[in-house]
């Protein structure tokens, strides 16, 4: 189903939760809605389903406008984080709940569910009740109920929150490939970046009840469109007083004010290892992480911690070293805007991906 939202507000007492609120979302997409705690998220799955009405804003699912409709005639499943499976009912009695609310005939309910045991991998647990199963079992409980009465959106609200990290992993890669095979319309919440990425095709970042930023996540990585974006995707470390960079005052356009630094802008070493020794700044090496096909460094410059990477072909640095470092670029920002900049003090500039 395609989902087109636009201007949605809400406003809870004189909180305004949700704030113009617009975004479409193509027929069999994966979209993760990702941002901190109270962003409004759930907020806005809830006004997708029916289960609470906006202030102002139109809900378009097909082209047509559903606003007025209540939640069961759209066409909507919901997977929650605390699994919310009725307690009292086996696996199968629990998928095929939404089947026997719609009046669906036995011989249909018994198929439906035998092919959703199937695709979820649940065979031979359908006489099971929910305390008889561990969380991840019982997740995938939640997705066989929400997908039986085969709707057209998925909404997923933090699904995997309440699920210890190393099943979580595995229930990501399982979702995704789920997801792709029923090729249904989905939209995952969740405020782990790593999830987000790794499970959705694209990303609508949410802070403060306000959409800041939708793309995939290469896309919003490479240009982030708001500093809060900037930190909130990839590692970064902020500077606080932008002028304390060297090589980045003649800023094209305005004067930043603050600073962000990635790993893979900045560029470690002895001296003689760069081309362009007057544009490095002394750093000491702080730490050294040994990360397989290289070493993550933390190096400390002027009071700011930095992090990067060092090949490990190249000499070996010890903690404690002196050592110099090379901004390769910056993200700079202002009151007015942010914008990524290129160190001007190079000789030749790496390419800026934007
Ligand atoms: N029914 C409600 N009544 C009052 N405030 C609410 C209600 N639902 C949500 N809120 C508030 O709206 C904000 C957004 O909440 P929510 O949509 O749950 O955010 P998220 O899912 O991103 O954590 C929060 O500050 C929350 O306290
Ligand atoms: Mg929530």
């Amino acid at each position: 189903m395609h989902v087109e939202v636009r201007g949605l507000n809400k406003h809870f007492g004189d909180f305004h939760a949700v704030k113009d609120v617009s975004f479409g979302i193509t027929k069999g997409h994966l979209i993760g809605l990702l941002g901190p705690s109270g962003g409004g998220k759930t907020s806005i799955l809830r006004m997708l389903a029916g289960l609470e009405n906006p202030d102002s804003g139109e809900i378009v699912f097909h082209g047509k406008t559903v606003n007025q409709l209540p939640p069961q005639e759209r066409e909507i499943g919901f997977v929650f984080q605390n699994y919310a499976l009725f307690k009292h009912m086996t696996v199968y009695e629990n998928i095929a709940f939404g089947l026997k609310v719609k009046k669906a005939n036995k011989q249909h309910i018994k198929d439906r569910v035998m092919e959703l045991v199937e695709l979820t991998g649940l065979k031979g647990f359908e006489k099971r009740y929910p305390h008889q199963l561990s969380g991840g079992q019982r997740q995938r409980v939640a997705f066989a109920r929400a997908l039986a009465p085969e709707p057209q959106l998925l909404l997923l609200d933090e699904p995997f929150a309440a699920i210890d990290a190393k099943i979580r992993q595995e229930l990501r890669s399982w979702l995704r490939d789920l997801i792709e095979r029923v090729g249904i319309t989905s939209i995952f919440v969740t405020h782990d970046q790593d999830e987000a990425i790794e499970v959705a095709d694209e990303i609508m970042i949410i802070n403060q009840g306000r959409l800041e930023q939708k793309g995939t996540p290469w896309d919003i990585y490479k240009a982030p469109k708001t500093p809060f974006v900037a930190t909130f995707i990839g590692e970064s470390t902020l500077i606080e007083n932008a002028s304390e960079l060297k090589g980045f005052a003649n800023a094209g356009g305005g004067k930043p004010t603050k600073a962000l630094i990635r790993p893979e802008y900045i560029e470690v070493g002895h001296l003689h290892e760069f081309k362009m020794a007057s544009a490095t700044v002394q750093g000491v090496v702080k730490h050294l992480h040994f990360r397989g096909s290289e070493w993550l460094i933390e190096v400390e410059v002027g009071g700011h911690k930095l992090s990067t990477y060092r090949s490990l072909e190249k000499e070996t640095l010890q903690p404690g070293q002196e050592i110099a470092v090379l901004v390769h670029r910056a993200y700079l920002f202002n009151d007015e805007r942010s914008w990524i900049q290129e160190n001007g003090l190079k000789e030749d500039p790496m390419p800026v991906f934007i």
